[in-house]
């Protein structure tokens, strides 16, 4: 397997309940290296943005109002496989359904509120790190 890049997002929930380093902990243990990282509080605009592939979805409004309830945390995760270890570490969309010991199983309280978000394929990864991060702002190592 390549070495990967994907873009995480530590949603306002989990940024609320102080879980930043609990769900660091695990990226870091499962190998993914974060080499680039930013806390922001996204406006409207770059949350819609962001999630523009659900703009027609019945759930966009409030997705979009909960990504700008609070600050999250950004990052770019790097490591073999990482784009599908990083969803495995994630669990399933509605925390109900995610597997025992996975951040949304931990950490979520709802499929409106599942505390991370992750790229799901080589082109959205590529999309999203550059919609967060310039070139100069990742650190290779
Ligand atoms: P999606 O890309 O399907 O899930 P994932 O985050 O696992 O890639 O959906 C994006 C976000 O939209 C999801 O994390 C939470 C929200 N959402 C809802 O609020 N209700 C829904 O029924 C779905 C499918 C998603
Ligand atoms: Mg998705």
């Amino acid at each position: 397997m390549a070495t990967e890049r994907t873009l995480s997002i530590i949603k306002p929930d989990a940024v609320a309940k102080n879980a930043i380093g609990e769900i660091y902990t695990r990226f870091e243990k499962a190998g993914l290296k974060i080499v680039a990282a930013k806390m922001m509080h996204l406006s409207r605009e770059k949350a819609e943005g962001f999630y523009a592939e659900h703009k027609e979805r019945p759930f966009f409004g409030d997705l979009v109002g909960f990504m700008i309830s609070g600050p999250v945390m950004v990052q770019t995760l790097e490591g073999e496989d990482a784009i599908a270890k990083n969803r495995d570490l994630m669990g399933a969309t509605n925390p109900k359904e995610a597997e025992p010991g996975t951040i949304r199983a931990d950490f979520a309280e709802s499929i409106d509120a599942n505390a991370v978000h992750g790229s799901d394929a080589p082109a959205s990864a590529e999309r999203e790190i550059a919609y967060f991060f310039t070139n100069d702002e990742i650190c290779p190592r």
